[in-house]
């Protein structure tokens, strides 16, 4: 029982979607194979066996029964929903030249960049013949606009990030695009498979879009302070890349001369020395950046929330609030 009652969301939605999250997983293993070139398997097995949340085809499960959906195309939206995220993953761990992803070695490093980027090709082909067979031109508008928006969304980052200039609209534009348009996305499509009513589907899309983008920033932030070994992750990373996030952005924004000197030299320039990370959190607390971008993320898992209450009284649409508050609850 004590166990049942400390159960994250996530695992709260993994253990009432369980049958038809263990039929996508089916689905993913049986659609990413290639019997062709087999770098493709090695790969791709690689990366799904070592797991990840399943949050994204989670939210389309979910969000299909919610809105009393009795087919099983969902299951091939929810794997659809999946592929895509796979693949930008293994695109972005070149992009970003990361070494760890899943609490594994990246493909990158394991293989090499052209495995990545031709694997992750081959994963959102697979991806586009999965949400054909589903035989709605809607679902295929929807998830073609979100595949075009993920990528806008990481070349406006890369373009982007180690510039000053970018603002808090443009950090916004960006999370949006690379990370909140799939949550948006997967949930949306739930809806639609289910014939769900448009209000419900244009709540769906609000809801996954705010979760999307609280997600981002608590990752952003988490970045600056969370705890390595929880996160998996060093910190400071996006300052040693040289990537401007929220914190920074916020911080930059209210520089005296001195410090845009500081922040020129070190992000713009990318000159950076030892103790310069220090000197970046040591400015971030003297305007109480992290605070702020804490309470931006506490702002965006409201919005998904109230996006919710047009939804269906179940006991799904409880765990997708619980969600919400989840993804940011790990700032406090
Ligand atoms: C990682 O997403 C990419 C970001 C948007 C930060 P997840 O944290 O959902 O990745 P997995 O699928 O669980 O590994
Ligand atoms: C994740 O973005 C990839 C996409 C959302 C396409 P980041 O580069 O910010 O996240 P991690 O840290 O690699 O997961
Ligand atoms: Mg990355
Ligand atoms: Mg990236």
């Amino acid at each position: 029982m004590d166990q049942v009652m400390t159960r994250k969301p996530h695992e709260m939605l993994a253990a009432t979607l369980q049958e038809e999250l263990e039929a996508v997983n089916t689905l993913i293993r049986t659609r990413m194979a290639s019997e062709h070139a087999p770098r493709i398997p090695e790969v791709t097995a690689h990366l799904v066996e070592a797991g990840g949340k399943r949050l994204r085809p989670m939210l389309t499960l979910a969000a299909a029964r919610m809105c009393g959906y009795e087919g099983d195309h969902h299951l091939k939206l929810a794997a659809t929903v999946e592929f895509i995220h796979t693949a930008t993953l293994l695109h972005d761990d070149v992009v970003d030249e990361s070494a760890q992803r899943r609490g594994r070695p990246t493909a990158n490093l394991l293989w090499d960049n052209k495995s990545s980027v031709l694997v992750g090709d081959y994963l959102f082909a697979r991806s586009f013949q999965l949400m054909v067979e589903t035989g709605s031109l809607r679902v295929l508008d929807i998830l073609a606009n979100a595949s075009a928006t993920i990528a806008e969304g990481e070349v406006l980052q890369m373009t982007a990030a180690s510039n000053l200039k970018t603002d808090e609209d443009i950090y916004l534009q960006v999370v949006r695009g690379k990370t909140a348009a799939l949550f948006s996305a997967a949930t949306e499509v739930g809806g639609v498979i289910a014939g769900a009513p448009e209000e419900q589907v244009k709540a769906l899309f609000a809801y996954g879009d705010a979760l999307g983008i609280a997600f981002q920033i608590a990752d952003d932030l988490l970045d600056y302070q969370g705890d390595s070994k929880a996160t998996g992750k060093n910190v400071g990373d996006d300052f040693r890349e040289r990537k401007l996030t929220l914190p920074v952005i916020k911080a930059v924004a209210q520089a005296t001369d001195e410090e845009r000197a500081f922040w020129m030299r070190t992000i713009e320039k990318g000159k950076q020395e030892e103790g310069d990370l220090d000197q970046a959190l040591a400015l971030m607390a003297k305007y109480k950046t992290l605070e702020a971008t804490r309470e931006d993320a506490y702002g965006w898992a409201a919005k998904a929330r109230d996006a919710l209450e047009v939804l269906p009284d179940h006991e799904i649409r409880t765990m997708l609030s619980d969600l919400a508050d989840y993804v940011v609850s790990r700032l406090n």
